[in-house]
C-alpha cells in the first residue's frame, strides 16, 4: 500500500506532534475515527526493533513479547488489531462486542478533560455485533495476544446469556476473553459485580468455556468504584472458579479529581491521568486478595506510571486515554523505561518487580 510508505515519516518527532495537535483540535469522536482510518490504511509507525528480553512475560499461559497492551474501547470492532500489534503492543484487546450490533448513546458522548489529560465517555457499547466482528477477526493474523472483550446488549432480557454467547462465539479466534461487567454506560451492567450475580455469571461463562475445544483464558474486568467489602466479595466469588485473571480497572464514575473542570459534569466514565491513583490502589487491594494474574489499567501516562502498576501488583498493563494526549511514541517510551527499571534494579525480568509496593499502594501511602 502506497500510503504505508509514509509511515516512517510518523517517527519524526515534529510530524508526530503535528499529527497529535491536529487530532486534539478535532471533535474527540471524529479524531478517533480518523485515527482508526489511518491505522487501517497502514499509516501507523511500525516497531522496527525486537522487544527487550526483560519484558518477555507469561500471562495466564499466554506468551507475550512485552506486557503492554491496548485497552478495550479503542478498537471496538476489531478493525485494526494487526496494525496495533505491529506498532508494538504485546496484547491488543478489541471490543466491547455485544451479540447484536448497537449504535450506543446519542452524540456527543466522548469528552476530553484536557487540563488534566482525562477523558469522559458514555459511548454505550456502540459496536458492530458478534457476527461482523467475528468475521473480521477470523481473517486477521495478529502478531500479539488478541483479546476479545465481551458484553451485553442494552436491551437484552438476559445479560448473562449474552456473555455466554460471547464466549461461545469468540473462543476460537481470541487468545483470551474479557468479561466486562464494569462499564458505567449500560444501566444495570455493573450490578453483575455483586456476589450472587457474579457467581451465576462466572458459572455460565466458564461452563461454556469448558465445552469449547480450546481452553481460552478468561479475564474479568472490574470497576474502580468498589469498596473493600465489594472487593472481598469478588475475591471470594472468583476463588471457587477457574477464572484466569482480572483486569483492574475500567473507568470511574467519580469526579473528585476533575471537580470544576471543563466537561467534568458530563455523565459517563472518567479515564486517563485523573484515574491513575484510584485504579492503582484498587489493583493493589485486589492483589492483596488474589494470586491470579492481574492486568493493571487506568491512567498510565508515563514509564513511571507503568512501573507503578507492576509494583502495585500487575502482571501486565493496558492503556488507552494517554495515547490521545501523549502521542505515538508513548508506547516505545514506556517499554524502554520498564526495561531500564528492571536493569537498574539488577533484575532480569519485569516479573521480578511485581507487587513489591502492593501494601503501600493498597493503603494509599504512595
Ligand atoms: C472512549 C473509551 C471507550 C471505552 N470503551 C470500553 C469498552 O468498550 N470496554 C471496556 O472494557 N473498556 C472500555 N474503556 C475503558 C478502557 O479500556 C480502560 O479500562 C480505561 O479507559 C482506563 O484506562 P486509561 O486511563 O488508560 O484509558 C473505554 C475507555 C474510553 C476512553
Amino acid at each position: 500500500m502506497i500510503l504505508s510508505a509514509l509511515s516512517p515519516l510518523l517517527r519524526v518527532p515534529l510530524l508526530q506532534s503535528l499529527t497529535r495537535d491536529s487530532l486534539l483540535r478535532m471533535d474527540p469522536e471524529v479524531a478517533h475515527a480518523a485515527t482508526i482510518n489511518a491505522l487501517r490504511l497502514g499509516l501507523a509507525p511500525q516497531q522496527d526493533t525486537p522487544d527487550p528480553p526483560e519484558l518477555k512475560t507469561t500471562l495466564a499461559g499466554l506468551e507475550l513479547s512485552n506486557p503492554v497492551g491496548m485497552a478495550a474501547g479503542f478498537d471496538k470492532n476489531g478493525e485494526v488489531p494487526r496494525a496495533l500489534a505491529l506498532m508494538g503492543f504485546g496484547m491488543v484487546e478489541v471490543g466491547t462486542v455485544t451479540p447484536l450490533p448497537q449504535s450506543g448513546n446519542p452524540k456527543p458522548r466522548l469528552f476530553r478533560v484536557a487540563a488534566v489529560e482525562g477523558v469522559i465517555n458514555r459511548m454505550g457499547f456502540n459496536n458492530d455485533g458478534h457476527d461482523e466482528v467475528f468475521r473480521r477477526l477470523q481473517g486477521t493474523r495478529v502478531p500479539a495476544a488478541l483479546g476479545v472483550n465481551i458484553g451485553a446488549n442494552k436491551a437484552s432480557p438476559d445479560f448473562i446469556a449474552d456473555y455466554a454467547k460471547g464466549v461461545a462465539r469468540f473462543a476460537r479466534v481470541a487468545d483470551y476473553l474479557t468479561v466486562n461487567i464494569s462499564s458505567p454506560n449500560t444501566p444495570g451492567l455493573r450490578d453483575l459485580q455483586q456476589a450472587e450475580a457474579l457467581e451465576r455469571l462466572l458459572y455460565a461463562v466458564l461452563t461454556v468455556r469448558s465445552k469449547s475445544p480450546v481452553r481460552v483464558p478468561v479475564f474479568l474486568k472490574i470497576a474502580p468504584d468498589l469498596d473493600e467489602k465489594a472487593l472481598d466479595a469478588i475475591a471470594r466469588a472468583i476463588s471457587e472458579t477457574d477464572l484466569d485473571g482480572l483486569i483492574v480497572s475500567n473507568t470511574t464514575i467519580g469526579r473528585d479529581t476533575v471537580a470544576g473542570m471543563e466537561h467534568a459534569n458530563e455523565s459517563g466514565g472518567l479515564s486517563g491521568k485523573p484515574l491513575f491513583d484510584l485504579s492503582t490502589r484498587r489493583l493493589a487491594q485486589m492483589r492483596q486478595r488474589t494470586t491470579l494474574p492481574i492486568i493493571g489499567v487506568g491512567g498510565i501516562h508515563s514509564p513511571q506510571a507503568a512501573l507503578a502498576k507492576f509494583e502495585a501488583g500487575a502482571n501486565a498493563i493496558q492503556l488507552y486515554s494517554a495515547l490521545v494526549f501523549g502521542g505515538l511514541d508513548l508506547l516505545d517510551r514506556i517499554k524502554r523505561g520498564l526495561a531500564a527499571a528492571v536493569r537498574a534494579e539488577g533484575k532480569r525480568n519485569i516479573s521480578e518487580l511485581v507487587g513489591r509496593k502492593t501494601d503501600e499502594w493498597a493503603a494509599g501511602r504512595t
